[in-house]
């Protein structure tokens, strides 16, 4: 009621007011709130989602770092959970981004409306969301239901770099010129939405050892270098195992070649449109190489990054 809304949103304010600061990479507020940076302009819509989402048993999550393959996993769990939905060639990818047909929980439905309606949120049933929220921040009902997540997770220096290029673009044409080096000093420390990326990955990772049957943990690396048996450890994880037959039939081939950088890349849809935060889908697709860093980190900086993963990772069992 009115009453009740008006009062959360001074306790909204108050709380914002306490909470540090500073600049993302592309000049938007960041604001530091339980042990994340997170994106000013989506703060509210992270707050709404974790007082308000209910989860259903039938719920998937995708879940990511930014730049670490969110699109790309999209891209696959709609196939893989909606091929018999559709006839081959009419994939809603061929006219639809990743995103809108898998939404963003703060991006998106809770960016619009502080208790969205879900019940059509999704094209089809079950219904499909997404978030970059970390582990420790997700609504409980998310943990406590059987619900299920898969994640995708990235080489760091990769993941950087795509993460470098990504912000050169969406920063305005006539800001300062903002370096490499001063992107990878506030990299090292964690400050850039949804950082620090380590504990991001680690709370995810650490939560998937302990309860492997509710979050499936996956590496851009690997889906590189064998996306048929990836997707088939996906579409088991997720209850919609391809049969002996859809395999015999190429259909295994058929949704990793929709969902393939070259022909997302190439759709108009992904050409031309701008998602509901106003990025350009084009922004999303860059290169798609493994090792890209190589090109552009000097051996100090690989030095100082090999040293974190190592401190973050290495007891976690962990690598890249
Ligand atoms: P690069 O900048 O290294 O090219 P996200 O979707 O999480 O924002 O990640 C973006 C990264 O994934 C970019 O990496 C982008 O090119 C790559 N990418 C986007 N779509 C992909 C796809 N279908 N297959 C493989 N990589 C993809």
């Amino acid at each position: 009621d009115e009453d009740h809304e008006v009062n959360w949103e001074d306790e909204f304010q108050e709380l914002m007011q306490t909470l540090p600061k500073e600049k993302s990479w592309y000049g938007r507020d960041i604001c530091f709130y339980q042990g994340f940076w997170c994106p000013s302009p989506v703060f509210k819509a992270v707050i709404s989602f974790q007082k308000h989402f209910q989860a259903l048993d039938t719920d998937i999550i995708v879940i990511s770092f930014p730049k670490c393959g969110t699109t790309w996993l999209k891209a696959l769990t709609f196939s893989v959970v909606n091929r018999n939905q559709f006839a081959r060639e009419e994939n809603p990818l061929f006219r639809s981004g990743p995103h809108q047909l898998i939404r963003f929980f703060e991006y998106d439905l809770y960016l619009k409306n502080p208790s969205p309606d879900l019940e059509n949120s999704s094209l089809y049933p079950p219904r499909l969301f997404s978030t970059h929220v970390p582990y420790p921040s997700l609504p409980s009902s998310i943990k406590d239901s059987n619900s299920k997540i898969v994640y995708i997770c990235r080489n760091p220096m990769d993941m950087f770099i795509s993460l470098w290029f990504f912000t050169e673009k969406l920063r305005a044409e006539n800001s300062e010129p903002f370096s490499l080096d001063e992107a990878f000093e506030l990299f090292c420390r964690g400050t850039y939405g949804w950082g620090p990326f380590f504990d991001h990955v680690s709370g995810y990772w650490k939560a998937s050892q302990e309860n492997p049957n509710k979050i499936l943990f996956l590496k851009y690396e690997n889906l590189k270098e064998d996306i048929i048996s990836q997707l088939k450890k996906l579409a088991m994880f997720l209850g919609f195992p391809f049969t002996e037959e859809e395999e015999k039939h190429g259909v295994v081939e058929e949704i990793a070649k929709t969902c393939s950088f070259a022909n997302l890349k190439e759709l108009a849809v992904n050409k031309n449109d701008v998602n509901t935060f106003g990025f350009p889908h084009n922004t999303l697709f860059r290169k798609a190489e493994v090792g890209d860093w190589s090109n552009y980190l000097t051996p100090a900086m690989v030095d100082r990054l090999e040293k974190l993963i190592q401190e973050n990772f290495d007891k976690s069992g962990l690598t890249f």
